[in-house]
């Protein structure tokens, strides 16, 4: 029997007041729909068989899934979570169960889908949910069991519509299910709106199918079921994804000083040894070998920093920057789409663009590439064991070779060759007693 999921992502999250629609806000450096879809992925689930419901923002979403092979299913309007899982129905039913789940909540595990969809299999039960039972109270539908057979599951009541008795179980209801496809459209198609949103209730499909069986699946860890309404659980959902993502590095041998303060995305590799210095942000595709530290304040955005080198503090490399082994980038330098080759060292307030720098080469302070005329990009390339003196101007394109040397306040627009010497710079003038003869003449 194959298993499809739908991921409910139709909601506006009016909370959230964006305009970029809920499942698109990222947390944790991820959209909080790619993390559902990451989890439905690795729960071995293809992108054909995962559709997601969208409605608000749909052609973000479309745009944002582009090329994933993802099926979208437009839900309009947006007539509750009954409504959602039926608007998809035509494309669910050929599959013989469906595990549907929130675009919202990034802590879905693909532990959780699998284990869903194995349960629903083996029990032969027509649903199988989620549940979970946290310390602290959530505004979540309330798991109501037989008293006689209790791991029979008989509904799910609302918080609004709950009695006192059915607001003190602590049962909750994740978010997470799976159906039998024949058992959830028979439901699907007897569900009425009698209820505080006048909205359709996918859990109301709960009561329906009891007979034929529903049952739990405890959630191993409660904070799977965790979702997003507003900024302020997005801000706590990014701190709880960021934390795991420090954890793996500090499992793996990385130092990580105060991980509050380090911004690490999820794609991010470290090496070995590595220190990573408080306030650091390591984003988008960034590799760091062993050996490595990245001091304080300084962002790497998809770039590659090979073993033993030391970067900032208060350094950018951007994207392409390729810094090699034992190479040292200092405060206020700023590297992009550039090979710094093994051991070589730009110390101080530097701009490198678009460059090939060979290996134990010296930039000086306030070096700069002009590599954009305004139109154009180009290219600058400086030869092994060059040495570039402070405040030079590498007017792009320009090659500096091997061992050259070039004098401090330089601009150079033309080729330096191998072992030799470029200067570039005004010749200083020197007027002994000028200023005493100034002073002589001042009344
Ligand atoms: C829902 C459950 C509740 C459960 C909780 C867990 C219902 C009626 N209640 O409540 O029992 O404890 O989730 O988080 O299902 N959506 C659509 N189309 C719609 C409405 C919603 O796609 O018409 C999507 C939303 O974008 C969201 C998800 O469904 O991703 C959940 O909707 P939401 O309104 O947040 O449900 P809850 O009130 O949280
Ligand atoms: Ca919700």
């Amino acid at each position: 029997m194959t298993t499809a999921v739908v991921v409910l992502a139709a909601g506006k999250g009016t909370r959230m007041r964006s305009r970029l629609p809920k499942v698109l806000h990222p947390a944790g450096g991820r959209s909080l729909l790619a993390s559902v879809l990451k989890a439905v992925g690795e729960a071995g689930i293809a992108a054909s068989d995962t559709a997601v419901v969208a409605g608000y923002g749909l052609e973000a979403i479309g745009a944002a899934l582009a090329g994933s092979g993802v099926e979208i299913v437009r839900q309009e309007p947006q007539l509750g979570t009954g409504h959602a899982v039926l608007s998809a129905q035509a494309w669910w039913k050929r599959h013989g169960q469906v595990v549907v789940v929130h675009g919202d909540m990034p802590l879905l595990s693909a532990g959780t889908v699998a284990g869903l969809a194995r349960m629903r299999l083996q029990s032969g039960a027509a649903a199988v949910l989620a549940t979970a039972a946290p310390a602290e109270p959530r505004a979540y539908g309330r798991i109501l069991r037989d008293p006689k057979r209790p791991e029979r599951i008989l509904g799910i009541v609302e918080q609004k519509q709950a009695t006192p008795e059915q607001l003190a179980i602590r049962e909750l209801n994740a978010g997470f299910y799976c159906f039998e496809s024949a058992a959830l459209a028979a439901a699907l198609g007897q569900l009425g709106t009698d209820n505080p949103h006048a909205e359709y209730y996918l859990t109301d499909t709960i009561a329906r199918l009891a007979a034929q069986g529903v049952i739990g699946y405890a959630l191993e860890d409660d904070r799977e079921c965790l979702g997003v309404n507003d900024r302020a659980e997005l801000a706590e959902l990014d701190q709880d994804l960021r934390r795991r993502k420090v954890a793996a590095l500090l499992a793996a041998g990385v130092s990580v000083q105060l991980p509050a303060t380090v911004v690490i995305d999820p794609e991010v590799q470290v090496g070995e040894d590595s220190v990573i210095e408080a306030g650091v942000q390591l984003l988008g595709t960034t590799r760091i070998g062993a050996n490595c530290r990245i001091r304080a304040h300084s962002v790497v955005e998809s770039a590659v920093v090979e073993d033993g080198a030391i970067i900032g503090p208060l350094a950018r490399l951007r994207e392409g920057a390729v810094i090699g082994a034992g190479a040292h980038i200092g405060n206020f330098v700023e590297v992009k789409k550039s090979l710094i080759g093994k051991g070589s060292k730009a110390n101080h307030l530097a701009y490198i663009g678009d460059a090939v720098v060979g290996e134990k080469a010296n930039i000086g302070a306030g070096t700069i590439t002009c590599n954009y005329d305004g139109v154009h990009k180009h290219p600058t390339t400086i030869g092994d064991g060059a040495f570039i003196g402070s405040n030079t101007t590498l007017v792009a394109p320009v090659e500096i070779g091997a061992g050259a040397y070039v004098g401090a306040g330089s601009v150079i627009t033309e080729a330096v060759p191998a072992d030799g010497l470029g200067l570039g710079r005004a010749r200083q003038a020197v007027k002994p007693g000028w200023a005493a003869n100034r002073r002589k003449k001042q009344p």
